[in-house]
């Protein structure tokens, strides 16, 4: 079966819009598994920039068909007013479906979320308050309701009358109707669909949300969000067979972020991190929030690796690193005394971690217009080389810019039979 999967490795905002966007170009579906609105993927190609929070990052192919997965909870205002900018923008939304078994996140969610946040006080999670958490709560707790039951108005009704906040949702229930008459077309078994498109050989690719250490079982719980990002939840969320997954790219910026709360054993802050901050952008793409800076962790990127079986890496936003001199990389950690390689399961013990870092030469050429591997500069190769030996995990791309143009490609993907 001819796919592949994009997956971060870190903590979010790695690149996957603009990796998924890229390989879209050879691609006949791209599909998103989990998570909602709380992601913010960045698309940029001829001199325009797009940010997608629902819909997947093949929205810009024509030919290619998007798949929102059972495993999404979706906002459908939210989704709505998604579709509404990118047809305003001259862009064709009509290749998109929407699993019938997708959750739905309604405006209660996003109230709740804000009130658990404020509960939570110093221990906020820092979430996008994009009401992600309560809807997959619901979904757990099997009090949620589905896009396929969302999609009848009497459905509808009857699950918002079956709500204690039913009176406040029934003063949203016209919009909500409006939405769901809107999205009843889109609507369908996704599943059956990508099975299908598997056994014909179809070229698909699973976009992943969010990052490996945002996963609610393998990131640094309780600050992650409420879903995993990782390939193994793929063939779940998607309802595809799990042998359909055997090429996984992570998704890897050349050094670390992370918005919102919770720790990162390779933060800094002061002059160095305003300006790696000013030089990436470094500023959420759905909350606007600036993103926490830290250096590339081999720990995170090796357990990235086992949870996720990667099989190549994408390095990103390497051109931001112009003029940092020395480049530092996290290879183990040190806890009571002990240098340990993994991450430790208990948030205590995790935020205990001193990290061990080597130090490499740094380079100041712009490396912004390189097309070919052989001409970067010999720093920036052995910053590579240097995560490649060190991760067992070849490079397959190398992104020097956010444009689609500014992309390096080391790896025939989607050469695959
Ligand atoms: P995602 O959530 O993983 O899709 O990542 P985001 O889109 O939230 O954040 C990545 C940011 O980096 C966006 O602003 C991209 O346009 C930008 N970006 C992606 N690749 C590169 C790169 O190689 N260099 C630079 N300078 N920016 C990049
Ligand atoms: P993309 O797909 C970065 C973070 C939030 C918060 C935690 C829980 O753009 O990489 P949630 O709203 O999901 O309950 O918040 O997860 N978070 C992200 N951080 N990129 C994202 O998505 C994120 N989605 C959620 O900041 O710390
Ligand atoms: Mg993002």
């Amino acid at each position: 079966m001819n796919t592949i999967t994009v997956v971060g490795t870190q903590w979010g905002d790695e690149g996957k819009g603009k990796v998924t966007d890229y390989l879209a170009q050879k691609a006949d579906y791209v599909v998103r598994y989990q998570g909602g609105n709380n992601a913010g993927h960045t698309i940029k190609f001829e001199g325009k920039k797009y940010a997608l929070h629902l819909i997947p990052s093949g929205i810009f192919k024509p030919a290619c068909i998007n798949v929102m997965g059972n495993g999404m909870v979706i906002n459908p205002l939210a989704l709505c007013e998604e579709l509404e900018g990118l047809k305003k923008a001259g862009i064709a939304t009509k290749n998109l479906k929407i699993s019938a078994a997708a959750h739905v996140v309604l405006p209660v969610h996003l109230r709740l979320d804000h009130l658990s946040e404020e509960r939570k006080g110093s221990n906020s999670v820092g979430t996008t308050f994009r009401g992600i958490g309560p809807a997959y709560t619901d979904k757990a707790s099997r009090t949620g309701i589905r896009m396929g039951d969302f999609i009848h108005p009497h459905r509808l009704k009857r699950h918002l009358k079956s709500m204690a906040s039913a009176p406040c949702e029934d003063t949203l229930y016209e919009q909500l109707e409006a939405a769901a008459t809107a999205l009843r077309p889109l609507v369908e078994n996704t599943g059956e669909c990508l099975y299908k498109a598997l056994l014909e050989n179809k070229k698909v690719l699973f976009e992943g949300a969010q990052g490996t250490m945002l996963c609610l079982d393998h990131g640094t719980y309780p600050y992650v969000t409420s879903s995993s990002p990782t390939a193994a939840s793929v063939a779940l969320n998607t309802g595809i067979p799990p042998q359909a997954i055997h090429e996984v790219l992570g998704v890897t910026k050349a050094y670390t972020t992370r918005v919102g709360h919770g720790f990162f054993a390779t933060e800094f802050s002061g002059n160095l991190a305003d300006k790696i901050r000013l030089q990436g952008h470094e500023f959420g793409t759905t909350t606007q929030r600036p993103r926490r800076i830290g250096w590339l962790d081999l720990v995170v990127l090796n357990h990235a690796k086992r949870v996720n079986g990667l099989t190549s890496l994408a390095i990103m936003l390497l051109d931001v690193l112009q003029g940092v001199h020395p480049l530092k990389v996290c290879v183990a950690y040190q806890l009571d005394g002990q240098r340990i390689n993994d991450i430790p399961s208990s948030i205590d013990d995790y935020q205990r971690v001193e990290p061990v870092y080597i130090e490499l030469d740094g380079f100041n050429d712009d490396i912004s217009s390189v097309k070919h591997y052989e001409d970067l500069p010999k720093p920036a190769k052995t910053y590579l080389k240097t995560i490649e030996t060190l991760t067992g995990v070849p490079i397959g791309i190398i992104s020097v810019g956010p444009s689609r143009e500014q992309t390096i490609v080391l790896h025939d993907y989607f050469m695959k039979k």
